[in-house]
Order: C-alpha cells, then sequence, then structure tokens
C-alpha cells in the first residue's frame, strides 16, 4: 500500500502535518525530490521539530528514505540526524545512492545566478537546488554513490570544481573561495563518505522499497513544496527544480508509476494561498517587499494580509523571510487535482480564516474577455489574468479541541466552504487542519485504510 502526499500550491500547504498524521499507517517515509530548500514542521509529544531534509516520518520511528531524485546536502543531513539525536531520538535514515550531492558551490552558484537574473530571480531558498539539478542533467552531477568510491568522486569533482570555478569567476564575477577548493572538498566530503558507510545509510532505493513493499510494509512517499513550483507544471521559471507533483514519485524512487497509481494521493491544501518568492500571484493581498512584483498584490489589502500573515505564522520555516498571502486559488486546486490526479484533499490552516466577516476565493479567471477555470501554460498568462471572485460568510473563531467531534462540530460556514472546494474538484476531504497540533485535525478518511 502506498500513499503519496503531495502540495497543491505554492508550497507550505502544512504538508509535514499530514504526514505526520497519515504516517502512523506507514513503515516508510521516502522523499522523492527536492533538498533542504522544504521546511517541514513536526510537532510530537508537545515538542516542535522543524525539518528541511530528513522525513518526517522519522520524528515517529519511521525508517526514513531519501530517495534518488532528492539532492542531498550531507552538512544538513547530518545536522538535523544530530539534532534529533540529542533530543533523545533514534532517526532511521536511508539515502539513495543515485542520489545527488549539493557541494558548497552549489549554493555559491546559486547566489551568483539569482543576482544575476535580476527581474527574472526566483527568489530561491540559496541552498544550491538549482545548480545540483543543473549538474545531473549536465552529467556532471556527484551522486551519493560515487562519495562512497574515493577515485571516482575524485575524477568527478576535479571537473565539476574546475567547470565552477570558471562559470563563477567569469559568468558572475565571483571570486572562487574555499567553496572550490578541490582538496579542501574531497576531504571533508570523504569523512561524510565514511559516515555514510559506517551507519550503513546508503541503498539501492527501487530495490529497497520493493523488498520492504514484498515484505508487506506500507510506503508513504513524502512530496516537497507544490504543485505550482513543480518544474515542469508550476509557474516556470518562478520554480523549483524538481517535479514535485505525484509523478515525481516513481522517478524519484525507483519503483514504478501503476505502484503510486494504484495507491491513494493526497492533495494537501492551505484553506487561503501564501507564496515565498517572486513572479505574479493574481490573488495576492498586500504586497511584500522585494518578492510582489511592482505591478502585483493589492496594497489596498494590506492590513488583511498582514492580519493573515500573522495569524497564520506565515514567515519561511528555512529562510524566516515573510510569505505573500493571497485568497485560495481554484483555477491553481483545478490545476493540481488534474496532473496529480488527487484520490483525497486534505484542508489545513481553516483556524486561520475564523474571526473574518467574509472569505473570498478566487473561482475562476478572466483572460481576454473569457473566463478559465483552470491556469494558463506561461506564467506571464497567468499573471494577465483578472480573478473572479466568490465570497462565502465567514465563521467565528473555534476551539481547536471541537476536532475529536468531526467536521459536524465546525460552524455550519466553515463547513460550506469546505465543500464548495471539494465539490468544485470532485475530490473528497480526507481531513481537514484547525491547529498546529496533530489532535487538531479532523481526521474523515485515513488513507491507509481505504485500499490495499
Ligand atoms: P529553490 O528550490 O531554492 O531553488 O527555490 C525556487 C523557488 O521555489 C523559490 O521561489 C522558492 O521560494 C520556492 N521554494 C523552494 N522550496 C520551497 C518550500 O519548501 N516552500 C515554498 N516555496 C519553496
Amino acid at each position: 500500500m502506498t500513499v503519496t502526499i503531495v502540495g497543491s500550491q505554492l508550497g507550505d500547504e502544512g504538508k509535514g502535518g499530514i504526514v505526520d498524521l497519515y504516517g502512523d499507517g506507514a513503515d516508510v517515509v521516502v522523499r522523492y525530490q527536492g533538498g533542504d530548500n522544504a521546511g517541514h514542521t513536526v510537532v510530537h509529544q508537545g515538542t516542535e521539530y522543524k525539518l528541511s531534509l530528513v522525513p518526517s516520518g522519522v520524528v515517529r520511528g519511521r525508517t526514513g528514505v531519501l530517495g534518488n531524485g532528492c539532492v542531498v546536502n550531507p552538512t544538513t543531513l547530518f545536522e538535523e540526524i544530530d539534532a534529533l539525536k540529542e533530543r533523545g531520538l533514534d532517526p532511521d535514515v536511508r539515502v539513495s545512492a543515485r542520489a545527488h550531492v549539493i557541494l558548497p558551490y552549489h549554493r555559491v552558484l546559486d547566489g551568483g545566478e539569482e543576482a544575476a537574473k535580476d527581474d527574472l530571480a526566483a527568489g530561491t531558498t540559496g541552498r544550491g537546488i538549482g545548480p545540483t539539478y543543473e549538474d545531473k542533467a549536465g552529467r556532471r552531477g556527484i551522486r551519493v554513490g560515487d562519495l562512497l568510491d574515493p577515485s571516482v568522486f575524485r575524477t568527478r569533482l576535479e571537473y565539476a570544481v574546475e567547470h565552477h570555478r570558471t562559470v563563477a569567476e567569469e559568468v558572475y564575477g565571483i571570486e572562487p573561495g574555499d567553496a572550490f577548493d578541490v582538496e579542501a572538498l574531497f576531504e571533508r566530503y570523504q569523512s561524510f563518505a565514511d559516515r555514510l558507510r559506517r551507519e550503513e545509510m546508503v541503498v539501492n532505493c527501487g530495490e529497497f522499497l520493493a523488498e520492504q513493499r514484498a515484505a508487506g510494509k506500507s510506503l508513504l512517499f513524502e512530496g516537497a513544496q507544490g504543485t505550482a513550483i513543480d518544474i515542469d507544471h508550476g509557474i516556470y521559471p518562478y520554480v523549483t527544480s524538481s517535479n514535485t507533483t505525484a509523478t515525481g514519485a516513481p522517478a524519484g524512487t525507483g519503483l514504478a508509476p501503476a505502484v503510486i497509481g494504484d495507491g491513494e494521493i493526497v492533495g494537501i491544501v492551505k484553506a487561503y494561498l501564501s507564496r515565498v518568492g517572486t513572479g505574479p500571484l493574481p490573488t495576492e493581498l498586500g504586497s511584500v517587499d522585494g518578492q510582489t512584483p511592482p505591478d502585483g498584490g493589492r496594497p489596498e489589502h494590506a492590513e488583511l494580509a498582514t492580519w493573515i500573515r500573522d495569524e497564520g505564522g506565515e514567515y519561511g520555516t528555512v529562510t524566516g523571510r515573510p510569505r505573500r498571502v493571497g485568497w485560495l486559488d481554484m483555477p491553481m486546486l483545478r490545476h493540481a487535482t488534474r496532473v496529480n490526479g488527487f484520490t483525497g484533499l486534505a484542508i489545513n490552516h481553516l483556524d486561520v480564516l475564523a474571526g473574518l466577516d467574509s472569505v473570498t476565493v478566487g473561482h475562476a479567471y478572466e483572460l481576454d474577455g473569457e473566463t478559465i477555470e483552470t491556469m494558463p501554460p506561461t506564467t506571464e498568462r497567468w499573471g494577465e489574468c483578472s480573478v473572479i471572485e466568490k465570497t462565502f460568510d465567514g465563521w467565528e473563531p473555534f476551539d481547536p479541541s471541537v476536532a475529536d467531534d468531526g467536521i459536524s462540530a465546525l460552524p455550519e460556514n466553515a463547513r460550506t466552504y469546505l465543500e464548495y472546494i471539494s465539490d468544485e474538484l470532485a475530490v473528497p476531504l480526507y481531513a481537514v487542519g484547525i491547529g498546529p497540533g496533530r489532535s487538531e485535525t479532523i481526521v474523515l478518511e485515513n488513507p491507509f485504510e481505504l485500499s490495499d
């Protein structure tokens, strides 16, 4: 049995909490794309854990796997593992031999490229994600398995450093520093290799997962970021460099598409919209300096935006940056539903909107005088869309302890809002998040109990 959890919007939909909730039914939790650009927050026994790379299921004693579609920064990997150990946990983390390694020069290049791009900058997390995936596609990357073979590692490192040193100096005008020092890098990464070897962390991911399935284990695939920042299906170029959608799960793990497709695919939806990074955002309220384009946002709603940002704690988990906020964007969700084939929805942060007189959604767009219900394929056209809104009566704040009493305990107007989303997407509601804690989620279905 497999369950795949996917962000349906722009990342930060609260996937960590849902992975944590459904993770009880899983034996193995697998990340299939991205790296330490993801920010997952898990609250376990009153303690908050913030993870950017390690699959959040390890907090509850599940085996965590970083699949071949991931890009792995060993410094972050071991920092996170050590931090969990210091807090009394014993994390079991495996890393695909085929996953690509983020090296320090990737971060330098990430910064260089962003600075050079100016208005085209994606507002990256600066973690070197894009340059590492570029190296993968450019066949000059270094994989986790290569670290374990010193002569292969050395040869590939020498080539990559030479290549990137030229780019850094001649394209970005950066003075290459320690990040481009072959000897220092070789030594440091060999010490990572020693630890990976010693702790038997490196696996042939597809084989490992197939064996787990054959042994009757349940697998949970933990998507990072969201559909609208998928490299193929997102708002290019303001995207991350991997397939964040369910599509990424087979390619990023080595299991067949049918294995993922036969399982459940749960779309995680935030009850409004938030965004870290640049580019258009048709339903944006207010604006955030350095991220909202000069002609974007709706400054007249700045106060409402600040209220939602503060109520929702909309500040980046990884970078601390204030997030841009807006109303729920239904065309974005229709697009995500088609791309991913959601079998269920988990709608989070419903509590954040409580207390507003009314709650609005972007129901459709108007583009060139026509009404469209899904996202146009280019980001520039998306930016030209005006929003056709639909407004719902608001609901009063409620005590998150109503989670125990099920959905019928929610205020009627909140239920109307949820039903609208589920009906429009023709996807059933599996869970509703009404607070940050695990007990503050109304569970209508547990996908691990649905089929086999
Ligand atoms: P990168 O993934 O660091 O290359 O950043 C590319 C784009 O994806 C930027 O707009 C980031 O803000 C965005 N991004 C990357 N990771 C996350 C995430 O976990 N949540 C939300 N946005 C993200």
